[in-house]
């Protein structure tokens, strides 16, 4: 879907500031030069004439052309000496310009056939990752920062792969994810013990495809469910929109889903979420330290349908913020060969 109603509005009242930015740079630069070389005022009024002109003699009838040719003429010349005159200013022959800073919306925000232009939805990606950059360390959790040096090499008898050597294959799927992301990306489940990178590797992910114009939202499956819980008791409008953006966004990404047994509230809300954008088809990244099958807890129609529609990755190995703080952040494993 488009981005949510907050981001838009924040995104076009930034488009319409640069706008009147730019018109006031405009008038301001008209207003000295003018002032310098009042020949060049003259030559814009009379520009705007000669404009008019062509325009009326093309529409009326009998045999306008010699006409159209004689005011194009006139109107060069005038236009050579603008050039002539803004050069003996030392000023480039753009100057005083007035084209719109982008051609394919001629700074409307919005191509011919309704699509919003890239021009506004790079604000709209600045805006999104400003939210974004309130619940993820976006600067810092990055693929190019992930690092395999936190996973040990050592084969885990149960598992029967070394943690790096799974973590490998859990990041090169996630940046696979990220980089195709897409109408038709499907979901991912993480799960595993706490400080494994779940949470980087989501941030990373929300990172990429954020910046390629998507819409994305991440949080904590808490706060989620206490946005659900203050629609139904308050009504609140701004519930409301979170609501609607945790729906139907590109891609939303549940952190954290707890361990405890979950409310009834807890178990409709998540089914609602987990429903509805299945039917749409909308890509979420789900991750938990449940187990896919204790998923039941929740209910067992939403451990079936992960079980079914999602990618599972199961992380293992040692909690690296422990890691961090016991070999004072510097991985114990050595390098990565
Ligand atoms: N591959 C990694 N390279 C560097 N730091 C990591 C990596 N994975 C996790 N971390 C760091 O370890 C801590 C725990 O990671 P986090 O993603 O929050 O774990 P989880 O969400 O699985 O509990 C964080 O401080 C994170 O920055
Ligand atoms: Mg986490
Ligand atoms: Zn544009």
């Amino acid at each position: 879907m488009a981005y949510d109603g907050e981001i838009l509005r924040r995104a076009k009242q930034r488009f319409d500031a640069q706008r009147q930015e730019r018109r006031a740079t405009l008038e301001s630069r008209r207003q000295s030069v003018y002032r310098r070389q009042p020949r060049i005022r003259e030559i814009d009024a009379e520009l705007r004439k000669t404009s008019a002109r062509v325009l009326s003699a093309a529409l009326r009838h009998g045999d306008p052309q010699q006409a159209v040719e004689q005011l194009r003429e006139k109107n060069l010349n005038l236009q050579a000496e603008k050039t002539s005159l803004l050069a003996q200013l030392r000023l480039p022959r753009d100057y005083l310009k007035d084209e719109p800073a982008c051609m394919v919306c001629r700074d409307s925000g919005y191509t011919d056939d309704g699509h919003m232009c890239w021009c506004l939805q790079k604000l709209c990606v600045q805006e999104q990752k400003k939210d974004l950059s309130k619940m993820l360390d976006l600067d810092n959790q990055s693929f190019e920062n992930f690092s395999l040096d936190w996973y040990s090499d050592r084969i885990d008898k149960t598992q029967g792969i070394s943690p790096r050597k799974y973590m490998e294959h859990i990041y090169k799927a996630c940046l696979d994810y990220a980089r195709k992301f897409g109408a038709n990306s499907g979901n991912l489940f993480f799960f595993g013990s706490s400080g494994l990178g779940k949470t980087f590797l989501s941030a990373a992910i929300a990172r990429e495809v954020s910046a390629a114009g998507f819409s994305v939202v991440y949080d904590t499956a808490a706060n989620v469910f206490q946005r659900f819980e203050s629609e139904r008791f308050n009504r609140e409008a701004s519930a409301g929109n979170e609501i609607n953006r945790v729906l139907h966004c590109d891609l939303l990404i549940l952190d954290d889903l707890s361990t405890d047994t979950p409310s009834q509230f807890m178990r409709n809300a998540l089914y609602q979420i987990v429903n509805t954008r299945l039917l749409e088809h909308r890509a979420t990244i789900l991750s938990t330290n449940l187990e896919p099958t204790n998923l039941e807890k929740y209910s067992p129609q939403i451990a079936s349908r992960v079980q079914g529609e999602y990618e599972i990755f199961g992380f293992f190995g040692e909690d690296i913020r422990k890691l961090k703080r016991k070999y004072h952040g510097k991985p114990p494993y050595g390098k990565h060969p």
